[in-house]
């Protein structure tokens, strides 16, 4: 893995098997919280995948999928505060009940650009699901309505989550020391 260090060196945080019993868990929750009405998800890209494609396998509704990109840090482990679209909607959001995915949730500033971006769509109800929360690093007061694993303030990897680009296809949640 050339300067980085191997996925096997660093500390699990989650293990494969807790985070499949809480996606599991948070599957039959917005099951039961939906049920009989349509509901459209769009993950949030790149970070969002692989718990979007599991938790989609425990949802039990009328459910339509889309993607949107959107990325705030660079290469580093501090949010820049900037974001980009790198990929818009395909389809329309308007009238729809809207759950938004997202890796994790930290000092909000995504979020707080992603509610507003969206709600300019007029979706009907728009809700927010994360695996992981940090609340001490809130910096803009946002909440998701449904939360994998608060978790403290150490940067982690795997299940998605990337430092450089490096380490999204580890099976467990393990800590990185930058
Ligand atoms: C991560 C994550 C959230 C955001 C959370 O995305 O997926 O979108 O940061 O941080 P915040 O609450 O401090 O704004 P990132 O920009 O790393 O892109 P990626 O998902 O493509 O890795």
């Amino acid at each position: 893995m050339g300067a980085a260090a191997r996925a096997e060196e660093l500390k699990v945080l989650l293990s494969r098997q807790k985070i499949a019993r809480r996606v599991r868990a948070l599957g039959a929750q917005i099951t039961a919280d939906y049920r009989g009405r349509p509901l459209h998800v769009i993950g949030i890209l790149k970070g969002s995948w692989v718990f979007m494609a599991d938790l989609l396998r425990h949802l039990d509704l009328d459910v339509t999928v889309d993607f949107l990109g959107f990325a705030s840090y660079g290469l580093g482990t501090a949010s820049s505060g900037e974001i980009r679209i790198t990929k818009d909607l395909d389809a329309s959001i308007e009238g729809l009940e809207v759950l938004i995915v997202e890796d994790i949730l930290d000092t909000g500033r995504t979020f707080n650009h992603l509610e507003r971006f969206l709600a300019a769509h007029r979706p009907k109800s728009l809700k927010v699901s994360t695996l992981l929360d940090k609340p001490t690093r809130r910096i803009v007061p946002v909440r998701a309505d449904y939360v994998g694993f608060e978790i403290p303030d150490v940067f982690v990897v795997g299940y998605g989550l990337d430092f450089g680009h490096r380490y999204r296809n580890l099976p467990d949640i393990r800590i990185v020391q930058p």
